[in-house]
């Protein structure tokens, strides 16, 4: 049962060497996709307080999960805030998260939510039918609903930096700031973990 789930939660990460053309293939290792942080920065809360996902449902095939259906956004900032974006790329050996160079930060996320070089885009963002329409609201307004278009979960992007097999977690991370530049109390974290392949 394990084994076959693994193989059906499969998605798809080419990692593109500038001069090796290295590629690798990312194997969920649950049909969530989304899982809690495990190292909880202060006050850090779930994918859950990010968004309601009771519009949305995750199916498993052959060729891997597909999503379908809408996220309502439910994290309380306001609508004048800057939000900062993170992902952190972490290796386990032997029994250790381990740090890589693979960290991408951006300082406001909204600006490049549907800039197609950027990770979110690839995996996520590039499939909100209603993008237009949510644009200005980003994730900064409660209650904004992103229709998604049903879709694969897979992407491809280049890093120019070499990649290890074996499991590995993606951290994301949501901060918000006021005006002020002052962070808001609660932040959003949450994980993708799976493992990386060479192709
Ligand atoms: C998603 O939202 C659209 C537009 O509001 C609605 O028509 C559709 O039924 C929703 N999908 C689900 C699965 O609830």
């Amino acid at each position: 049962m394990g084994r076959q789930l693994s193989s059906q939660v499969m998605i798809l990460l080419v990692i593109v060497n500038s001069s090796l053309q290295v590629k690798y293939e990312f194997v969920l290792d649950n049909e969530h996709v989304l899982s809690e942080c495990q190292d909880t920065p202060p006050g850090a809360l779930s994918y859950d307080s990010l968004f309601d996902f009771s519009e949305m449902a995750l199916t498993m095939s052959d060729a891997g999960v597909t999503l379908s259906g809408n996220a309502t956004t439910v994290w309380d900032i306001k609508p004048t805030d800057r939000i900062q974006g993170s992902a952190n790329i972490l290796y386990f050996d032997r029994g250790t998260w381990q740090p890589t160079v693979l960290n991408i930060i951006t300082k406001n996320f909204c600006a490049t939510m549907y800039d197609e070089r950027q990770f979110w885009y690839k995996f996520w963002t590039r499939h909100i039918i209603n993008a237009d329409e949510v644009k200005d609201n980003c994730l900064k307004v409660a209650g904004t609903k992103l229709v998604m278009e049903p879709y694969l979960i897979k992407c491809e992007f280049g890093f120019d930096a070499p990649l290890r097999q074996g499991r590995h977690k993606i951290v994301v991370g949501f901060r918000a700031f006021d005006e002020h530049n002052v962070e808001r109390k609660y932040n959003i974290c949450f994980e993708i973990t799976g493992e990386f392949y060479k192709l």
